[in-house]
């Protein structure tokens, strides 16, 4: 069934660059309908009054929804998050180690429990997409349950989502380490990567769902662990790995301890054969020079977490190194380090780490820089279209264009009385965009529209 709006409209040049890609249709017309094989898509986009013609003779029977003062955007793309911490948000620590002992993994511990993961499955998914997240790459916990759990949900409800069975075979606590099977046939290392390729094979490519390997981090995956996943990330290409690097000074110091024999922590994880399209590592604040050019050469992506790097003192992700560098990045909430599951939350956070650049070079004893003014259309395009780019899915997801799934937002910027003022005042498309990363919320948010299956 061929669905119609009439609204003001936000899409990306997908080949601009960020801080110039947004156009935004005053009066723009979106049309969504199937494409061959049953899945909704646009079919049109653009400004009205060019294409109403067209769309009338194609389409004489289809009543349009004319919502003037409404504007439709991509659904937006979390490339880091953690399911099963959505309980532990704004947990208070010294750093991100003493974190994870006092309260993520006594959380994670929970989900081998079929019934809990499934609740706070249903909880996570809705959460998602009260805040416009139409699309998430996501940490599950080492339980076979909980993956289960987020894949069942997610098809529910017709999400593209990837997710995968957290790898931790070592220095983990009881209850979230990787077991031995019950029947004494395979050590917990054997046991974990048997598991990976059996709902990598359940999961992946069914309906929207993708399967991710994840290694949780290297100090936490013993050798065997990451060359059990390097062969498999080699044998399938198109499953996307999952991991995080460079976060936290000690949990650096303690990488390298365990890996005596790698340059750099990231390069543990490139002498394991997990550096590829596809690769998703999150933070990626300590790198150097050379690691910025791994990442750049693999085709990994850093999934850059604001939110949580200033809420567990990690450290400021470098935007301009990252982008001398020629490396993909995207946004990510990495809930629960994280504080939000808003993007425009985890965008105005990337906005003052970019502010707060000036700062550190000054303390480094480097030359005085100004501190980055990352642009709206920048920071908006790393949560969308620069987000799918990140994960591979480049004109699927991420953007109002012909043939991308129909997955969108309904953003009401009149939310709120202060939203209504300030947009209002807006002049030029850098100000409205700004108006909303800077004021608002999951009010912006009134509706998430998910691309269905129809019968093809
Ligand atoms: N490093 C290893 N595990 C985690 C996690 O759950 N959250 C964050 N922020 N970093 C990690
Ligand atoms: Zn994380």
């Amino acid at each position: 069934m061929t669905q119609a709006y009439r609204a003001r409209i936000l899409s990306f040049d997908a080949q601009a660059t960020p801080s110039n890609s947004a156009r935004l249709d005053q009066d723009g017309l979106l049309v969504i309908g199937a494409n061959e094989q049953g899945r909704q898509v646009v079919q049109m986009v653009g400004d009205y009054n060019l294409l109403a013609d067209e769309f009338k003779s194609r389409h004489a029977d289809v009543t349009v929804q004319h919502l003037p003062d409404r504007i439709i955007a991509p659904g937006f793309v979390d490339t880091h998050v953690h399911y099963p911490q959505t309980d532990v948000i704004g947990s208070p620590a010294e750093g991100l180690l003493p974190w994870l002992e006092s309260y993520t993994f006594p959380e994670e511990k929970r989900f081998v429990d079929v019934e809990y993961a499934a609740q706070s499955a249903s909880f996570f998914i809705a959460e998602l997409l009260r805040n416009g997240v139409t699309t998430a790459l996501t940490f599950a916990t080492s339980h076979v349950a909980s993956v289960d759990a987020l894949f069942t949900e997610a098809q529910k409800n017709s999400m593209r989502l990837i997710t995968g069975k957290c790898m931790q075979d070592r220095n983990s606590p009881d209850g979230v380490r990787d077991q031995p099977s019950s029947n004494g046939l395979h050590d917990a290392t054997e046991q974990s990567l048997i598991d990976t390729e059996l709902l990598m094979h359940k999961w992946h490519g069914v309906d929207r769902l993708g399967y991710a390997f994840t290694p949780r981090f290297a100090p936490s995956c013993s050798d065997a662990q990451l060359r059990g996943l390097g062969e498999l990330a080699a044998k399938y290409p198109d499953v996307w790995i999952q991991s995080h690097v460079a976060e936290n000074v000690e949990e650096i110091t303690w990488a390298l301890s365990l890996f005596p024999q790698a340059r750099s922590y990231l390069q543990i994880y490139d002498d394991f054969g997990l550096m590829r399209q596809r690769a998703v590592y999150a933070h990626c604040i300590h790198l150097d020079a050379t690691d910025r050019a791994l990442m750049q050469s693999t085709g990994a992506a850093a999934a850059v977490c604001p939110t949580s790097n200033l809420f567990l003192g990690s450290g400021y992700f470098d935007y301009r190194a990252a982008d001398d560098a020629g490396m993909a990045y995207a946004l990510a909430s990495d809930v629960g380090g994280g504080t939000s599951f808003s993007p425009f939350h985890t965008m105005l956070a990337a906005y003052y780490v970019g502010r707060a650049t000036v700062k550190t070079a000054l303390f480094q004893g480097g030359q005085p820089k100004l501190g980055m003014s990352l642009s709206p259309q920048n920071l908006w395009w790393q949560h969308t279209t620069g987000a799918a780019k990140a994960l591979g899915l480049e004109g699927v997801i991420g953007n109002l264009a012909v043939g991308c799934e129909a997955d969108f937002i309904i953003l009401n910027p009149q939310a709120t009385p202060l939203l209504e003022r300030r947009t209002a005042r807006a002049e030029s498309l850098d100000e409205l965009l700004f108006a909303m990363i800077v004021l608002g919320d999951d009010r912006l948010i009134e509706k998430t529209v998910i691309s269905q299956q129809l019968a093809s």
